[in-house]
């Protein structure tokens, strides 16, 4: 393994391009292979142990490639797996939680909302985050259909309006002036969420802080590749060629939008 060396991305499907879309950002030198759990997508309503066993078939794949460091871009794999990866895989692994902390630090209701999967709002790591802030309230809410949605590209649909509306209206009804994306499909939606919060509450995307973790683990072990050059981009799937190439589009169309200086 050396600089050259790729940053593996890994989601249940199209999720964690939010978070690649953040790495390339900051760190367009670096090759990237990217890693999609399609054939098993959703994983939010899955049992914890088998989310584990395949996202630990996906690890195995992506060691194969000589992966640098595998960034686990899916809060419902990185509750379900990251301690079970971090003492079998000599690698360092970037896993995602709910961005609690920076919007607690930020509320002025003292009300946080965190819109996630099932498996990510039953899990152990938002229970921890709650005890650790606990100077305010964590209203969860499991947004079913949301990851459908961005599967099937149908984020304009009149489906995606709705339930954005539904779900924020439930996090606003409760106070909340923060709302974290707890699944990194949802940034995907964050137009039409954004329309439906009609500016009464602030958005939290952590996808930008992973991709800091990132770049400051790769300095800390000399492993950041940073000569002037682009780097490459590989899109695989657990489905093959069709959803490789969606997988590429995706990405360059919500580069496009997550234009902003977040
Ligand atoms: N994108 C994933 C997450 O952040 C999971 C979506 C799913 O497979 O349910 O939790």
């Amino acid at each position: 393994m050396d600089k050259s060396s790729p940053i593996a991305v890994f989601d249940s499907g199209m999720g964690g391009l939010t978070v690649l879309s953040r790495i390339i950002r900051l760190m367009p030198c670096e090759n990237t292979v990217y890693y999609a759990d399609s054939a098993h997508c959703p994983y939010g309503p899955r049992p914890a142990e088998q989310v584990r066993e395949l996202v630990a078939r996906a690890v195995d794949v992506l060691m194969g490639m000589e992966a640098k460091i595998v960034v686990l871009a899916c809060n419902t794999a990185s509750v379900a797996a990251v301690d079970y990866l971090r003492a079998r895989y000599p690698v360092d692994f970037v896993a995602m939680e709910p961005a609690v902390k920076p919007a607690v630090l930020t509320t002025r209701t003292g009300v946080v909302g965190v819109l996630a999967t099932r498996g990510t709002v039953d899990g152990a790591a938002l229970a921890r985050l709650r005890r650790t802030w606990s100077q305010a309230e964590v209203v969860a809410l499991a947004g079913e259909g949301l990851v459908e949605i961005v599967e099937s590209d149908t984020e304009d649909s009149d489906e995606a309006r709705r339930l954005s509306e539904f779900y924020t209206g439930q996090l606003l009804d409760k106070g909340a002036d923060r709302i974290v994306l707890g699944c990194t499909h949802y940034p995907f939606l964050r137009p039409q969420i954004e329309r439906a919060i009609g500016g009464r509450a602030t958005v939290i995307d952590p996808a930008p802080a992973v991709a800091r973790r990132v770049e400051s683990l790769l300095r800390e072990r000399g492993l950041l590749n940073d000569g002037a050059c682009e780097g490459s981009r590989l899109f695989l799937s657990s489905l093959g060629d069709d959803y490789n190439r969606r997988l590429e589009k995706k990405l360059e169309n919500y580069m496009r939008i997550d234009d902003t200086e977040r």
